[in-house]
């Protein structure tokens, strides 16, 4: 079963969420790690290279996979839901979209204003121009420090989400006991009822 239903999600919203579950949690962890390496090391550069590359392939699997659900909408959440929790709910995921297309967006925006000018090339083969930034953010450096600090600020923010996010999905499974979890795990859940 390839798209979601009222009851469960689809395989390819499954193949989505778990690839770039993965993706952005390594690069998460991989961010912070990098940036506490010594910057004049070559294996520092390797290692920024590699994170550049592979959030442009975030940056892609996100528009595909919002492509996606808007032509194939999300499974209604579980029953017995309190008011707040499915707000909470809407406002979790919302969140976790945003900051996966804000975090590669804030890291492009920052290495075209960097002065060092160092080319984007994925995966040593595809070459990413750099973005135009706009005049009124000031010289070079300012521009790069504002980006900079959205970027590191994204990645905070991504980090509580994802714990919350986390949380959310054991306490369905372990406390309500509900499919909320299975869902994402199987396609089981979209084929009842379906
Ligand atoms: C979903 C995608 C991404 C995630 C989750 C992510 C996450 C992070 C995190 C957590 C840091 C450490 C922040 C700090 O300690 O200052 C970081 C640093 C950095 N990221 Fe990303 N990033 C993503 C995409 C990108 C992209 C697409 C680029 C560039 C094209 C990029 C360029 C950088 C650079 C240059 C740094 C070092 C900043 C510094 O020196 O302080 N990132 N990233
Ligand atoms: C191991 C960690 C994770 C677990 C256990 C988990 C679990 C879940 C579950 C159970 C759902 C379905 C919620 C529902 O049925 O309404 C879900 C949806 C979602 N998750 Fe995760 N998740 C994890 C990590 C992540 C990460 C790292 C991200 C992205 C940064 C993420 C982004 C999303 C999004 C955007 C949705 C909404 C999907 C949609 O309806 O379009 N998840 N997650």
């Amino acid at each position: 079963m390839l798209r979601n239903t009222k009851t469960g999600y689809g395989r390819v919203a499954i193949l989505f969420h778990w690839s770039m579950a993965l993706l952005v949690l390594g690069m998460l962890a991989g961010g912070l790690y990098m940036t506490r390496l010594p910057i004049t090391d070559p294996f520092t550069f390797q290692v920024y290279q590699l994170h550049k590359s592979i959030g442009f392939v975030i940056l892609t699997m996100v528009v595909l996979r919002l492509g996606w659900r808007l032509a194939n909408p999300a499974p209604q959440l579980p029953g017995g839901m309190k008011p707040w929790e499915r707000w909470a709910a809407h406002l979790g995921h919302t969140g976790l979209y945003a900051v996966m297309i804000l975090m590669p967006l804030s890291g492009w925006l920052m290495v075209s204003a960097s002065p060092w000018n160092i080319p984007t090339v994925v995966f040593n083969v595809l070459n990413v121009p750099h973005l135009p930034v706009p005049a009124f953010l000031g010289s070079k450096e300012e521009a790069e420090g504002l980006f900079k600090s959205a970027h590191f600020y994204l990645g905070w923010l991504a980090i509580a989400l994802v714990v919350t996010h986390v949380g959310a999905a054991l306490k369905h499974h372990f406390i309500e006991r509900d499919s909320t979890l299975r869902r994402m795990l199987s396609t089981q859940p979209a084929r009842d009822n379906a």
